[in-house]
Formats: C-alpha cells, sequence, structure tokens
C-alpha cells in the first residue's frame, strides 16, 4: 500500500430539500456572490428559482450561457465581473461544465496574466475565491475534487488545472435536481463515473480494500444507470449515482493505490476539446478499445479480475475472462444507448495525428498503466471511427 495524503475539504450536504442550507453556506464565505450557471435547464426545472430565493438579500451578480466543456472565454468574463464588483464567493449551479468554469474564475481573479496563460503553464494557484457548488448531474465529481477542466476554440486544446485550494467549501447534492437530465446525459455522465474507477483500478498495484470499494461502486452504476434512464424520477437510482460520482474521482476509494495517468481521459479530452463532444460520450467509445489495444500477458490478470469481479464472468482462462470482461462492458454501453464509433460523432482520422501527439505530450500518456506513444493513441482512435 502506497503513502498518501487525503483531505476532502468540501462539506456535502445530501438529499432532498438541502437547497434550504444554501443561504447559510453561502454567507459564511461571503456577501457579494457571483451564480454562475449553464443554458437553460436550471431555469425550466424551477432550480433557478430556488436558489435565487436563498440569495433574497444578498448583493448578486449573474454569469450563464456557460457551455459543456466549458470555454476559456465565459472564465474570463467570470474574472472581470469578479474584480469589478469585488466578488466575495462564487455559486456554480449546474453539471461538471459549470463548476469547472467557476472553478477557473476562483484561480483566475487573482493570477495577473491571462486566464489560459495560467491553465497552460501549470501555474501554481496561490489564492482563489471560495466557491459553493449545487450539483445537478451525476458525473465528474467536480463538486468535491480539486479539479477543473476548461477548452480553449482557438486551439482546440483542452487542459486541466488542479488546485487543493479549488475544492468547493460546500456541495449540495440534491438527486431531485437530476431528475431533469436527458437520458442521453445521464448515460454518458454514468459512463464517466465508470470511467474514473476504471482509470484508477487498472493501475500497476492496487489494495484489497480499494478494489473492493471500487468493484462496488461500478457495480452500483452499472446497476442504476439504466434504471435512471427508464425512470428519470427514481428517487433511488438518481442517489445512488449522485453519490457514486462525488466519490469516484476524488481519491476517496483509492488511497493506497500506485495511481498513474488516466488513458482514456488523456485521450478524450483532446477529442471533446476539438470537436465539442460529450465526455462521457468519448470515454465510452474509447474505453472498451483501448482495452483490447492493451490486452496481453502482462493485462490480462488485470482484465479478468475485473471481468469476475465485476461482471460475474466464469471462465478461468484470464485471456477468456479478460475477453468475456470486455464484450460485458459493450454489452453495457449498449444498454445505455451510448454511441460506439467515432464515426457516430462525426469524426474522422483527419486530426487523429495532431491529437495523439498532443494528448501523449499534455496528459503524461507515458506514464499511464500501459504506456501510450503516439503510434499507439493513434491506433487506439482508428480502432474507434
Ligand atoms: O447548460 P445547461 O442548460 O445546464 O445543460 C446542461 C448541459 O447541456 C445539461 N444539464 C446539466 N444538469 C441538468 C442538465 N439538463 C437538465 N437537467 C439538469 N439537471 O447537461 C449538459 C451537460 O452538462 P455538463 O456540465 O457539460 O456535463 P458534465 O457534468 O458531464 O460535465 C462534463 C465536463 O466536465 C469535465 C468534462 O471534460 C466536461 O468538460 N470533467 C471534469 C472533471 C473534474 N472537474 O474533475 C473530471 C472529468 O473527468 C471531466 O473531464
Ligand atoms: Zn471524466
Amino acid at each position: 500500500m502506497e503513502n498518501f495524503n487525503f483531505c476532502i475539504p468540501t462539506n456535502i450536504m445530501f438529499g432532498r430539500g438541502q437547497i434550504s442550507q444554501l443561504k447559510g453556506a453561502v454567507e459564511k464565505c461571503g456577501t457579494k456572490i457571483l451564480l454562475v450557471y449553464g443554458g437553460q435547464s436550471i431555469k425550466k426545472n424551477g432550480l433557478y428559482d430556488q436558489v435565487k430565493k436563498q440569495l433574497e438579500g444578498l448583493e448578486f451578480y449573474e454569469l450563464s450561457g456557460v457551455e459543456a466543456n466549458p470555454k476559456i472565454g465565459s472564465v474570463r468574463t467570470g474574472i472581470e465581473i469578479c474584480r469589478k464588483e469585488g466578488v466575495e464567493v462564487l455559486l456554480a449551479v449546474g453539471g461538471g461544465s459549470v463548476i469547472d468554469c467557476t472553478k477557473a474564475i476562483a484561480a483566475g481573479v487573482y493570477y495577473e496574466g491571462d486566464a489560459w496563460e495560467m491553465i497552460i503553464s501549470h501555474a501554481e494557484v496561490k489564492e482563489a475565491l471560495p466557491i459553493v457548488a449545487v450539483s445537478t448531474l451525476a458525473a465528474t465529481g467536480s463538486e468535491a475534487d480539486a479539479g477543473a477542466v476548461i477548452c480553449n476554440p482557438e486551439t482546440g486544446e483542452k487542459l486541466s488545472l488542479f488546485s487543493p485550494l479549488l475544492f468547493p467549501k460546500c456541495a449540495i447534492l440534491d438527486p431531485e435536481n437530476t431528475y431533469t437530465v436527458p437520458a442521453k446525459q445521464t448515460a454518458a455522465g454514468s459512463f464517466d463515473i465508470l470511467s474514473h474507477l476504471m482509470e484508477q483500478y487498472f493501475v500497476p498495484a492496487s489494495t484489497f480494500l480499494s478494489d473492493l470499494l471500487v468493484e462496488s461502486v461500478m457495480k452500483t452504476v452499472i446497476h442504476y444507470a439504466p434504471i435512471a434512464i427508464r425512470e428519470p424520477e427514481n428517487y433511488e437510482a438518481r442517489a445512488q449515482l449522485m453519490w457514486a460520482g462525488t466519490i469516484a474521482d476524488n481519491a476517496t476509494l483509492c488511497n493506497g493505490n500506485q495511481l498513474v495517468s488516466f488513458s482514456c481521459h488523456g485521450i478524450e479530452h483532446d477529442l471533446s476539446g476539438s470537436f465539442n463532444t460529450t465526455h462521457g460520450e468519448g470515454l465510452a467509445i474509447l474505453t472498451p478499445n483501448w482495452m483490447r489495444y492493451v490486452l496481453s500477458d502482462q493485462t490480462k490478470g488485470r482484465f479478468a479480475h475485473f471481468a469476475r469481479a465485476v461482471w460475474g464472468v466464469e471462465a478461468t482462462d484470464d485471456l477468456q475472462a479478460a475477453k468475456e470482461g470486455i464484450t460485458a462492458l459493450e454489452n453495457f454501453i449498449h444498454t445505455l444507448y451510448l454511441p460506439t464509433t467515432f464515426t457516430e460523432l462525426g469524426i474522422d482520422d483527419s486530426r487523429f495525428e495532431e491529437l495523439a501527439a498532443h494528448a501523449v505530450e499534455k496528459e503524461d500518456l507515458e506514464y499511464a498503466y500501459v504506456p501510450l506513444n503516439k503510434e499507439d493513441v493513434v491506433a487506439i482512435l482508428k480502432a474507434c471511427l
């Protein structure tokens, strides 16, 4: 078991009606607020009105229209508002894109140069505005982690920003706020959760405890995602997915593992950065193809373990079990109606060389579970067509 430091400083308020705690949570951080949200979803489902009611009597400004795969332009606009109005606390209401954009604003307010330069140069975040998050989509775990992923449409890049200062102070997680998430986003978000678990499970060394924790959360997603798609207002399904998403990607489950770079995420970020595709859909296409590409005598034992523990595969031969596990994963992807080829997303191979070179360089793919070079990534991308 590897050494680790572990601190999740986010105060999580989970369950029905927890929005009633929003005002108190915000006031603890400040009284001048920037409310950040995406398109129309929170207006349509009534959450916007509930939030506004909570903010009565407080001074607040709004940044709306944050897009999926959040763009650096929204970050810049948010920074400008914060500086001009002397904002003291950021309130993100939305999915991962809104929360990520808010994190970049929180750090960017204190950065002297341009916000994209801050991200591309991996500048250390020395100070950040406090963030309160109201999560509306079970997927990224951004509501209780230290990372953000931001796109620059001018360069086609999608890059990460990390700092312990970017953990939200408080996260309100009411599964009812996810009832209106469309089937496509429910499926993509669920696959993203599964992918976070897989990226930390396929590692050079894991622990007994971590394996059991991760496997149980994987099984939770596999069980409840189809239910949430069939019955969008099934509270238990939405609740299980929401909590699974929060704990899947903030080290809670994987402390002690020898963690390495995320392979499929490393490749996917360039795709959604360049083609504005949905993160979880890209992962659903890439993951089985990545598994088939890296399946070897070295990896078959671990893949067989996954197949038996998560999918109930009974084959005794490791290579056979590993292959059956990949097939089971593909069947699950079908049950969620997720795309299985890039062609379905309108992606052709014209930029694969460039994307692969960028992914290898920026996402440290040489330090992945199975180290990947540019040729490997191109081959995986081609298999996805
Ligand atoms: O903009 P609105 O109108 O809110 O609509 C959104 C958006 O169109 C909609 N939506 C969200 N909540 C809804 C809802 N629609 C109806 N009812 C609701 N309750 O869903 C669409 C997608 O939203 P988005 O925030 O983009 O989805 P998600 O939460 O999956 O976030 C994806 C982004 O997070 C990044 C991804 O790369 C991608 O940019 N990631 C962030 C991570 C992190 N911070 O730790 C890690 C992840 O691996 C990931 O990379
Ligand atoms: Zn992800």
